[in-house]
């Protein structure tokens, strides 16, 4: 059976109670929020808008189902990627990689002014940094919270370096 297309949506009023259902590994919980469920942090987030940003809490959808979450924070010309995750019996079936496309394929749709985006992996999180680098992210030099920044030039495709101050 095919399965459906990943999409990328908005967490809303009518799936919300779907993105909290989302959970990763204990073991996963420093790699990505430090608290379950994910969309809650995320949805927090998006309320209280730490670094003054625009954050924009959205779930990965594949048919009906919220298999994932993530957060985008945008600034005029920069964008981060947080929060990445996908729903523990889901994972290692591409979904992770196939989140990262759509979400470098929306800032770029609707962030035309946005020339880099940005994120920070675990140096334990094996899983991700390879994802991000197949993905053309690259690591920076800089450090947030004692986790390596990557990013993505949206221009070029290759790691640039920033001396705007990281958000978190
Ligand atoms: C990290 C995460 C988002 C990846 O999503 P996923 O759907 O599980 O991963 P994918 O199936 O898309 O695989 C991504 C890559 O990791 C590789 N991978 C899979 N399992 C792995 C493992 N145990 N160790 C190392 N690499 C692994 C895959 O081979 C793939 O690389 P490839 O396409 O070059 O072969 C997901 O596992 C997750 O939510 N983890 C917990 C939270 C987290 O770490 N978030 C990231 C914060 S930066």
């Amino acid at each position: 059976v095919a399965a459906a297309p990943l999409r990328l949506v908005a967490i809303d009023e009518h799936n919300w109670r779907d993105a909290l259902a989302v959970g990763v590994h204990a073991d996963q919980l420093p790699f990505v929020a430090g608290h379950q469920p994910v969309a809650l942090v995320v949805l927090a987030k998006a309320y209280v808008r730490p670094g003054g940003l625009e954050w924009e809490p959205l779930a990965v959808v594949r048919g009906d189902r919220v298999v994932g979450v993530l957060a985008l924070a945008h600034d005029a010309a920069r964008s981060e990627l947080l929060h990445l995750a996908i729903d523990e019996p889901h994972q290692g079936q591409g979904l992770g990689r196939a989140a990262v496309e759509l979400a470098v394929g929306h800032v770029r749709a609707t962030r035309p002014g946005c020339r880099e985006l940005r994120l920070s992996v675990h140096p334990d999180n094996a899983r991700a940094q390879r994802l991000y680098r197949t993905a053309g992210f690259g690591p920076t030099g800089e450090e947030r919270d004692g986790e390596p920044v990557w990013s993505l030039d949206l221009a070029g495709g290759s790691a640039v370096r920033s001396t705007t101050p990281a958000i978190r």
